[in-house]
């Protein structure tokens, strides 16, 4: 307890031992119990101090065994709500830990030691996380438990930022006995939530259908969200909420927590025999096991914990405005992100200068921003099976190079853009015939192919150190505006041939710090390039990579009305400005549904907007739609990408779609309404706006009607689809009288 704070977040009770992080929003509160374990006491709504109401009740349960340093048979860490619980002594919950002695033990049992204040945010070395940019915006509280036999010392850090209801936890382990342990599971952090009915929101899904939002009462037992894939995957982001059961999008109570790291990660809510919940979340257990030698430390990825009070909108802006603040690095968080347009869905392998040329021509005179240059256009590259590695300019399909080909980009007044895919290598490849012992993989096994590649050693650094070298080669010479940083299959034989046996269960973690090493160093280099994430559409949609990227791919689906879904879910948590959203054709590629354009560019303008489509092949009366999006997205780009976004109506419960967009300073709102399917006869439908000023009169601009910002909450307008057809799509701009 060094340091004095001003205007302290944090209070510390000595004599009780609790421990009180707060600001005008939440209260965070621990407390240390009998035995110096470290007690879970309260998160949620601020209150101003803690009198001792969350003392256990302590209760004789019977085969919930007692400390071995006390007699009483009414405690037992089997039923205290904790903040980090052991392994094989007496919780039989979920661990937070568990640690591999030399003997072979795998007993935790970590006690209260030591605590301190540090201002700010301490840094997580190598690995993304929030930070702060003025030091008084956070203070963080350090405890330090303690297994005295494993002579192990869990530093368990908590900060609370002074403006939101975050709190943000990891933990770090410092192995200080003589011999190395080997660390099976350790979760950035774990909490014991008290009796009663919480439902967990999740967002589960798959290629091309990414995190589509689950919501599910949770039972007795343990739930658990996970990915084993080597990324956070399309299949379970690494984000769970747990909201009592009235929670809706405007009102009830919900905890969020979301794991910023984009490897494998495990969540998991165990429902305990007396209806407590415990959380824990962190790096996945499985296929981990980390050889932690004498003095070393292991630090874990961090867990930004939100508490709404107002649904789960209020959680989710609370979720933007950090996301978009205090992870995302990039100098383009705050600015407006371009309109672009990808060759991908366009020409596929198949294009040529000329082909970019006629692109070109027809997208700039469109108000389109920046061009980028998809697959293919490096090595050999005519198809999906070979030359990932040879980051060097197809020659036979690019003569002049890259840099001719930025050049036309930039002639035209638009940025360039180019399309990387780093962690993976062709078999087909220079630099696989050079290094054929840089992929991952098991001796005397053979190795599972997906997409035809195979996934380089990233855990070893001259394999990242390669890349590097090949993109710098690259982007030191072409002027390059934007890269698109793909990543298209997920982690098989996770193996390195470079380690040791007693290294190995450190693979796939350490996979995912050379990803991150490589991330930085490119990062920092060129501060001036935007950096989009993608991983075969949104495999990868997590705040590990925005710390990177401020942007990301959300999915390879560009039809409007599945992308209805994945836009919504995503936005549970990530930032619309990170969520970009193209037009693509109609029939859509993937799935051959028809949409009109005004369908496709309300839902693509819904996000950071841009075109998957050959520009020079549209219609005239497609040019002069794809001009007034343009020109309209422009104006409104700053209110999308930056106002307080508002989930009005979901498309998971119903026909009718809604959200809308507020500035900050209320006075001007974008409302979007989609009826997915048309009906003779249809039910009305009104549709309700949030998030305006109820004593503000605004006017709908496109017919200069005027509403009061209470009644258009109150009495709404009707969305009800005034023609039969299927999938339609209604755009209105409110703006105040002055
Ligand atoms: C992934 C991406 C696509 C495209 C292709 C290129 O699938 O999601 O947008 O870049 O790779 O191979």
């Amino acid at each position: 307890m060094a340091v004095t704070l001003q205007q302290t977040l944090i209070d510390i009770d000595e004599q009780q031992l609790v421990f009180h992080l707060h600001n005008d929003q939440i209260s965070y509160i621990l407390g240390v119990e009998t035995g110096n374990v470290l007690a879970h006491l309260y998160f949620g709504p601020r209150v101003r101090g803690y009198h001792g109401e969350r003392q256990y009740p302590r209760i004789d349960r019977g085969f919930s065994g007692n400390l071995p340093d006390t007699t009483d048979r009414t405690y037992s860490k089997d039923d205290l709500p904790q903040e980090y619980g052991g392994n094989n002594t007496g919780d039989y919950r979920q661990p937070a830990a568990i640690i591999r002695a030399a003997n072979g033990a795998r007993t935790v049992d970590f006690r209260y030691q030591d605590c301190r204040l540090e201002a700010g945010k301490p840094d997580l070395k190598g690995l993304p996380q929030t930070y702060v940019e003025d030091e008084d915006e956070a203070q963080t509280l350090i405890v330090t438990l303690r297994d005295a036999t494993l002579g192990i010392t869990l530093e368990l850090a908590y900060t609370i930022y002074r403006e939101r209801p975050v709190i943000t936890r990891s933990a770090r382990l410092i192995n200080q006995s003589e011999q190395a342990v080997d660390l099976e599971k350790v979760a950035s952090m774990q909490m014991d939530l008290p009796t009663q009915p919480l439902d967990a929101i999740s967002l589960p899904g798959s290629y091309a259908r990414e995190r589509q939002l689950s919501r599910e009462r949770l039972n007795r037992g343990v739930t658990q969200f996970e990915s084993r894939r080597g990324a956070s995957s399309h299949h379970m982001n690494p984000f769970v909420a747990l909201a009592a059961p009235n929670t809706n999008e405007f009102q009830g109570n919900v905890l969020g927590a979301l794991l910023i790291y984009s490897g494998n990660h495990q969540i998991s809510l165990e429902r305990d025999p007396i209806g407590q919940t415990r959380l824990t979340m962190g790096i996945n257990e499985y296929n981990f096991d980390w050889r932690l030698a004498a003095g070393d430390s292991f630090q874990t990825p961090e867990v930004a914990m939100v508490y709404s009070t107002t649904g789960l909108n209020g959680m989710s802006q609370a979720y933007h405005d950090l996301l978009r603040d205090w992870v995302a690095r990039s100098r383009y968080k705050r600015e407006p992100r371009p309109i672009l347009i990808n060759n991908w869905e366009a020409t596929y392998f198949d294009f040529d200068a000329n082909k970019v040329q006629s692109i070109l021509d027809a997208a700039a005179p469109l108000g389109i921003e920046m061009f980028v240059l998809d697959d293919g256009w490096f090595g050999h590259r005519n198809d999906d099976n070979s030359s990932l590695g040879d980051w060097f300019v197809n020659r036979n399909k690019l003569p002049e190079g890259l840099a001719d080909i930025s050049k036309r980009t930039h002639d035209k007044g638009m940025r360039f853009g180019l399309w990387f895919e780093p962690e993976n290598i062709s078999a087909d490849s220079e630099l696989y015939r050079a290094h054929p012992d840089w992929v991952l993989g098991v001796p005397d096994r053979g190795r599972t192919l997906s997409r035809n590649e195979y996934v380089l050693d990233f855990s070893q650094s001259d394999v990242v150190d390669n890349i590097f070298e090949q993109m710098t080669a690259v982007l030191d010479k072409v002027p390059i505006d934007y890269i698109k940083w793909d990543m298209n299959r997920n982690l098989t034989e996770v193996y390195s041939p470079h380690s040791d046996s007693a290294h190995e269960g450190e693979t796939s973690h350490r996979f995912i710090l050379g990803v991150y090493d490589l991330m930085e160093r490119l990062t920092k280099r060129y501060p001036q390039i935007l950096f989009e994430g993608c991983s075969g559409g949104g495999g990868r949609f997590d705040a590990g990579l925005m710390y990177y990227m401020p942007q990301s791919w959300p999915s390879d689906n560009n039809d409007p009305i599945e992308r209805l879904k994945i836009q919504y879910g995503t936005s549970l948590v990530y930032p619309i400005s990170a969520i970009t959203a193209h037009v693509g054709t109609s029939p859509d590629e993937l799935l051959g549904r028809s949409t009109s354009m005004k369908m496709r560019g309300a839902v693509a303008m819904s996000g950071t907007l841009g075109y998957e489509l050959d520009a020079a092949q549209l219609s005239d009366a497609d040019k002069q739609a794809v001009k007034a999006q343009v020109v309209f997205y422009k104006q409104h780009r700053e209110l999308v990408q930056y106002g307080t976004f508002y989930r009005l109506e979901s498309p998971f419960e119903s026909n009718t779609v809604a959200w809308m967009f507020v500035s900050p300073d209320q006075k001007e709102a974008l409302l979007f309404t989609f009826v997915i399917l048309g009906a003779v006869q249809p039910e009305p439908h009104i549709t309700k706006l949030a998030g305006l000023d109820p004593q503000q009169t605004y006017v709908e601009t496109d017919t200069n009607k005027m509403y009061g910002g209470d009644e258009l909450m109150q009495l709404g307008l009707y969305t009800t689809p005034v023609q039969t057809s299927d999938f339609t799509a209604q755009v209105h701009y409110f703006k105040a009288k002055d």
